[in-house]
């Protein structure tokens, strides 16, 4: 049975009129009854909600505005974020700056693509090591675009039943049809991982398939963005399903000195020597050399030192390797 809240959002939905609301509601109501094992019903639901919205005129105005009732869900689903990041604070290979920076072009003259039959990309995968900038590229992406970032909350999303994790998804990718935005599902190779610990392959490729069909047949406005650092656990036939996939790499060392004379820029660093700092950051990954930046320039300046010093950032660099790995 649909819950008091709920039946309260639908009838609200439908006096307004807001048919994407009054949908989204009505499939959480069939994903309640799928929970409580009512598995007909919530089919019989589904089927209801999918004739009643082919009828549907789809004059419904694009929400831009964080979602109502259907937030009682979807509060534990999604989180909400405006990020200003843009693209230049971030310090990245060639390569990967210029997709980036195509997927943000295309973006942004969609209309002109559109007008031409064409679509912009919007199905991104991110892949690479841990600290390497994923989750920062889909703030920069938000920030460049003036959108939310929507991060799906994999807490949220992952429980013990396969078919919640289904009806989840299909709640999630429900709500990007009403609420434009840049959707990150990042660290998205949890969505299976979780499953293995139950051994059961069968069922983490359901929830996989179920994923994938989803975005296939999403047509939504917004941009979808996944991002994992452990690609050898997805399925091959996944990357196909994106409009592009990125790969990140560990920082080289032109790549090591550029980020640390971003974060440092506001500080004094004459007295370091360049070369053996960036010799001895190699292995560590951007986060790493970021962070070890920080904690040299706090040292300073809680010393009262005039400026960065070599043997600060060497000191910060040992600290955050692995125990194991260090000399
Ligand atoms: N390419 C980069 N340019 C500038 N800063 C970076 C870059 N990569 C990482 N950082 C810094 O490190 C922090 C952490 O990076 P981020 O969380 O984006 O890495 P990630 O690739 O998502 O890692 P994980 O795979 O562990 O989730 C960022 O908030 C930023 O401060
Ligand atoms: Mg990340």
């Amino acid at each position: 049975m649909a819950t008091a809240t709920q039946l309260k959002a639908l009838i609200q939905s439908h006096a307004e009129r807001d048919d994407a609301r009054f949908f989204a509601v009505a499939m959480q109501v069939a994903a309640l009854e799928a929970r409580q094992g009512h598995g007909t019903v919530a089919e019989e639901l589904r089927s209801l909600i999918d004739a009643a919205k082919s009828r549907a005129p789809s004059t419904a105005p694009l929400r831009r505005t964080p979602l109502g009732p259907v937030a009682h869900d979807l509060a534990d689903l999604l989180s909400f974020t405006t990020p200003s990041t843009k693209l230049v604070d971030m310090t990245l290979a060639d390569e990967v700056r210029d997709r980036l920076e195509r997927v943000l072009r295309e973006q942004r003259q969609a209309y002109r693509l559109r007008e031409r039959g064409l679509g912009p990309r919007r199905k991104i995968l991110l892949m690479g090591p841990p600290g390497s900038g994923k989750t920062m590229t889909a703030a920069a992406l938000a920030g460049e675009l003036t959108l939310p970032l929507v991060t799906v909350v994999l807490e949220g999303l992952i429980t013990k039943f396969l078919g919640e994790i289904a009806a989840k998804l299909r709640i999630i990718f429900e709500a990007m049809n009403h609420t434009s935005g840049v959707y990150l599902f990042d660290e998205f190779d949890a969505i299976g991982r979780q499953r293995a610990a139950t051994n059961d392959v069968g069922e983490i490729r359901r929830v996989l398939s179920s994923f994938l069909l989803l975005l296939e047949k999403d047509a939504s406005p917004g941009l979808i963005v996944a991002a994992t650092n452990n690609p050898s656990l997805l399925d091959p036939a996944l990357f196909r399903r994106f409009d592009d996939v990125i790969e990140y790499q560990p920082p080289t060392k032109e790549l090591i000195r550029a980020l640390m004379e971003n974060r440092l820029a506001t500080f004094p660093t004459e007295a370091l020597d360049w070369a053996r700092v960036v010799g001895a950051a190699s292995g560590l990954s951007s986060a790493d050399v970021v962070r070890s930046c920080e904690d040299a320039a706090k040292a300073m300046v809680l010393a009262n030192e005039a400026a960065i010093t070599t043997r600060a950032i060497l000191t910060a660099f040992e600290e955050r390797r692995p125990r194991a790995d260090r000399s």
